[in-house]
C-alpha cells in the first residue's frame, strides 16, 4: 500500500542535488515542501523560483538548528560538505558537516518518537577502487578520503541505531552527478566539483581543459534528475527497507574520453589527486528490481544537446 505523503524536508535543498529535487517533487509531486540549507556551499539563486511559492517554506539554518522533525513524512537528507579533497584538509569541518548534523537527525527522531523515513545521499566514494566491474552494493568497503569515510560512517550509524530504535532509512550511493545547477561560480570548493561541470564552464569560457593524471580514469556519470527520481522512489517507497542502493548509469566514461568529448585536443594534464578512485561502475540490478528505479538520460546525449 502507498504510503500517503503531505510534507516533507529536503536539507542542503540550495545545493545542485537538493535544488534539482526540489524542482522534481514540485513538478511530481502536491506535497508541502520544507528545506533547509545553511548557504555555505549552495546558492539561493537556485532556489529562487519557488521562494514565494506557498508549498514551500526556506529555512535558512544549519541541520543541527532543526529542534524537530515531527511535521515530516520523508526526510531526504543531502546537506554535506561533499568534496573529496577539501575533506583531507579541513577534516573536522567535514567530521560536523556530514557525520555530526547527520546524527542530529537521528537524535531528533528519538527524541520524539517520531521515524519519517529517511532518505541520505550516500556515495559511491565508500568503495575506493573496486575489485567487482560493475560494482555491487555488497562490494568491498575501501575509503581513500575523509569524505568516503564519514558517507560510510553515517550509514553505518543508522543500520547500528536501527537495531534499537524503529529507524527507516534508504542509503543511495550516488555515483557521478552531473547536470543543471553543478558548477557554482560562487562556491569556494567549485574546483573538485562535478568534472561535467568544469570542463563544460572552461570551455564557455575559451580555456584548456585540464585533465588530472593520464585522464584514464573511468567515471559512471549519473544525471541529476535520474537521482531526483531515485529519491522520490525511496522516500514513496511502501515498504521499510533499510538498505543501500547504488545510483548510477551503469556505464563508464574515462575523463580524456570526456574531455575530447567536450572540447576536442583542447586539454591538457596536470597531476593525478590522490584519494580518488580509478575507476566508478554501477552495478544498479538492485535498485532497479526493488524500486523500479531506470535512468532516463545518457552523457553522450546530454553533451550532445548541451554542445549544440
Ligand atoms: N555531487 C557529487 O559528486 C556527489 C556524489 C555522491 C554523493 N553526493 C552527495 O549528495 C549530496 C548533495 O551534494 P551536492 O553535489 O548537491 O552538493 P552541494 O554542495 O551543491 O549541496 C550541499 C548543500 O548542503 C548545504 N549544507 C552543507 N552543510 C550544511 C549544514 N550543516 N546545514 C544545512 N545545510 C548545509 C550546502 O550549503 C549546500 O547547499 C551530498 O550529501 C553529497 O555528499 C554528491
Amino acid at each position: 500500500m502507498q504510503k500517503i505523503i503531505s510534507k516533507v524536508l529536503i536539507t542542503g535543498v540550495a545545493g545542485f542535488i537538493g535544488s534539482n529535487l526540489l524542482d522534481y517533487l514540485f513538478e511530481n509531486t502536491s506535497w508541502q515542501i520544507d528545506g533547509v540549507d545553511n548557504l555555505s556551499t549552495g546558492n539561493k539563486k537556485n532556489i529562487e523560483h519557488h521562494l514565494n511559492h506557498n508549498r514551500f517554506t526556506f529555512l535558512e539554518k544549519e541541520c543541527k538548528d532543526l529542534t524537530s522533525l515531527k511535521d515530516y513524512d520523508i526526510v531526504f537528507h543531502l546537506a554535506a560538505l561533499p568534496r573529496i579533497q577539501p575533506s583531507f584538509d579541513r577534516v573536522n569541518e567535514h567530521v560536523e558537516a556530514n557525520l555530526n548534523q547527520a546524527i542530529h537527525l537521528i537524535e531528533l527522531m528519538i527524541l520524539d518518537n517520531h521515524y519519517p523515513r529517511l532518505v541520505f545521499s550516500g556515495s559511491s566514494a565508500i568503495y575506493g577502487t573496486p575489485n567487482k566491474i560493475p560494482t555491487p552494493e555488497t562490494e568491498k568497503v575501501d575509503c581513500l578520503s575523509p569524505y568516503a569515510f564519514q558517507k560510510y560512517e553515517f550509514e553505518k550509524y543508522l543500520e547500528l541505531i536501527a537495531t534499537r530504535y524503529p529507524i527507516d532509512y534508504i542509503s543511495l550511493r550516488y555515483f557521478n552527478p552531473y547536470g543543471h545547477r553543478s558548477f557554482n561560480p560562487e562556491n569556494s570548493f567549485n574546483a573538485y566539483s562535478s568534472v561535467v561541470g568544469i570542463f563544460l564552464n572552461r570551455k564557455r569560457e575559451g580555456k584548456k581543459l585540464l585533465v588530472t593524471g593520464d585522464g584514464q580514469q573511468k567515471r559512471d556519470f549519473i544525471h541529476v534528475a535520474d537521482l531526483a527520481k531515485a529519491n522520490y522512489l525511496a522516500g514513496t517507497h511502501s515498504e521499510k527497507l533499510n538498505t543501500a542502493f547504488n545510483v548510477g548509469l551503469g556505464d563508464t566514461l574515462s575523463v580524456l574520453s570526456l574531455a575530447k568529448m567536450i572540447d576536442g585536443d583542447n586539454f591538457e594534464f596536470i597531476k593525478k589527486r590522490e584519494g580518488e578512485s580509478d575507476i566508478t561502475f554501477a552495478d544498479t540490478a538492485k535498485i532497479s528490481a526493488v524500486l523500479g528505479w531506470v535512468p532516463s538520460m545518457n552523457i553522450k546525449d546530454y553533451l550532445a544537446t548541451e554542445l549544440t
